[in-house]
């Protein structure tokens, strides 16, 4: 087992100039906490934040330099988090401030940073500026903070516009007035209890500015920002042109990456930049590299969060693409790329790897698990190959799959807002498995979790691969390690190799080769010595599905 790191060795690391300290993101692996599923020490079968605080040993372990926690913050749970009622408050489901500041604490002596979500497009319904503007008059300050706008039609009763939510459905609710009457509507790009704030009010800013100094002044890291690429509205909220599906959203719709979310961006870093070694990272679904890379200009975010490796298949032609667009995207600005291959709104890469149609003709489903899980640890030495930061979701390391539930479990609220269209993302936000031998596998001590552990999971607790160096986790362990100690990992750039038809190879500057086998042959590897690999070679040969690190 590794040793404990300690602060003086995580400082030197070997491809990081300690010139850089203050801009220690730019090459980190920051691991995703979707807090509800990581650690349960309450046991009311929901996670929280002392659950995560006694598991920052296993953090620390696993080598991540910082967490990344989906949102704490006072909420109603509509949309698990991401409905904040009170922006400057820890919801009593995951502790208290004095918990959250220990968390701070702790993580720092570990040496792990804490960053945290930021949701800014959007409140709760409960917030009470929403509840002020219900109780006020069209026109008034109240109402301004949202987007209230008139129905259409004579009597008002047709939405201002033919948007819908995100997650199904309009995405306008029509509200009663004082007086009982139907009165106007207000728009909610996500679920009706999720309004949407009005940026071009200026106090909207201005309160996002306290809440960021509030956190920050407790020590807080950075911030990932929710919906990055929303927030600024097109001036007369024109009519979408075609519809669109649910969770998705293409580059010509009018709701998203409007030209005016760059100055609040400008606005945000104004206020990251008075606190040095931090950094934020926006979640940003845009489908155009340029489009991406307008967010991450020297004065807007550090980071975007790149969804391409989390959505192309496993095939070599769409990966070799994605890297070398993202790489050029945030080298035409001189910005940092980023790599992640799931998080709590897609579906777990074992999943998504796992061979369907003709592919998957006459194979068994713990045959499909095993390839999944194959390439998933193949993808996972790629993702770590790569220049700039790397981002795990908790439950990636110990390669758990989605989980497909009953209609009854469901709890996302895409299940409902989609008329039952959409299952919606909570199979990939079932709680970790840490120890023993059935559910809920030491999440915690209620066996009634809010989503439920597959009794399969067994073979996949934390205590069930620790010792194993075969295991998932102890792959992502060596591989981290590795990225850290070696100086082949260093420089910005890759150099792609030839390779045989159906797999990638590259390198980077230092040194590091990392050849991928993603065609159905055993292929030869590029000359020389083997660092690591996903799967052992055969006869000298890298098998199919795999990675090789080679230096
Ligand atoms: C982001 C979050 C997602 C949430 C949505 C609305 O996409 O990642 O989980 O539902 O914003 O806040």
């Amino acid at each position: 087992m590794r040793e404990q790191k300690t602060v003086s060795e995580q400082s030197s690391k070997a491809n990081v100039p300690a010139t850089d300290a203050a801009q220690w993101w730019r090459s980190a692996v920051v691991y995703q906490v979707y807090p509800r599923s990581f650690s349960d020490l309450s046991g009311d079968g929901v996670g929280d934040l002392a659950g995560l605080i006694d598991k920052l040993g296993y953090l620390e372990l696993l080598g991540v330099d910082a967490i990344w926690l989906s949102p704490i913050m006072r909420s109603p749970m509509a949309d698990h988090g991401y409905d904040v009622s009170d922006p400057r408050a820890i919801d009593p489901l995951f502790g208290d401030l004095a918990t959250f500041d220990e968390l701070i604490r702790q993580a720092h002596d570990r040496d792990i940073r804490v960053t945290m979500d930021l949701v800014p497009n959007h409140t709760s319904d409960q917030h009470p500026w929403f509840s002020s503007a219900l109780g006020a008059a069209p026109g008034s300050p109240e109402r301004d903070r949202y987007i209230f706008a008139d129905g259409r039609g004579d009597d008002g009763s047709a939405p201002p516009n033919n948007w819908t939510s995100v997650f199904g459905g309009p995405a306008w609710t029509r509200i009663n007035d004082a007086d009982g009457e139907p009165g106007q509507w207000y728009l909610h790009l996500f679920a009706p209890e999720q309004p949407d704030l009005n940026w071009d009010n200026p106090e909207v800013l201005a309160d996002l500015q306290t809440t960021m100094r509030f956190w920050l002044d407790r020590g807080v890291d950075g911030f990932r920002i929710d919906v990055a690429h929303g927030m600024a509205k097109p001036p007369g909220l024109p009519d979408l042109e075609h519809p669109a599906e649910v969770l998705h959203h293409t580059d010509d719709d009018p709701r998203f990456n409007n030209d005016g979310v760059h100055d609040i961006h400008r606005a945000i870093r104004s206020v990251m930049d008075e606190y040095p070694g931090t950094f934020n990272v926006g979640e940003i679904w845009v489908e155009s590299s340029q489009a991406f890379a307008k967010y991450v200009r020297p004065d807007e975010l550090h980071l975007g969060f790149n969804f391409r490796l989390a959505t192309v298949d496993f095939d070599a032609d769409q990966i070799r693409e994605a890297i070398t667009e993202s790489l050029a995207a945030t080298e035409s600005v001189g910005a940092v790329p980023t790599w992640t291959l799931s998080n709590h709104d897609v579906p777990r890469e074992v999943t998504r790897y796992m061979p369907t149609g003709d592919d998957a003709e006459g194979l068994s489903d713990d045959e499909l698990l095993a390839i999944g899980t194959a390439r998933a640890r193949a993808m996972i030495m790629v993702e770590l190959a790569l220049p700039g930061t790397a981002f795990i979701y908790n439950g990636s390391e110990l390669g758990l799959p989605n989980v497909d539930l009953p209609d009854d479990a469901l709890v996302d609220p895409v299940w409902e807002n989609s008329g039952h269209t959409d299952r919606g993302r909570d199979g990939c936000r079932v709680p970790l498995p840490w120890e023993g031998t059935e559910p809920p596998f030491g999440f915690s001590t209620e066996t009634d979790t809010w989503l439920p552990i597959p009794a399969e999971w067994s073979s996949l607790t934390v205590e069930s691969q620790l010792e194993d160096i075969y295991s998932m986790l102890s792959l992502y362990r060596q591989a981290i390690e590795l990225r850290y100690a070696r100086l082949e990992f260093s420089g910005d750039t890759v150099e792609w190799y030839g390779a045989p038809e159906g797999c990638i190879a590259f390198r980077r500057p230092g040194g590091l080769i990392c050849a991928l086998n993603a065609s159905p042959h055993p292929v030869p590897l590029p000359p020389g010595r083997i660092l690591l690999v996903s799967t052992p070679l055969e006869a000298g040969l890298l098998v199919p599905g795999a990675t090789a690190w080679l230096v």
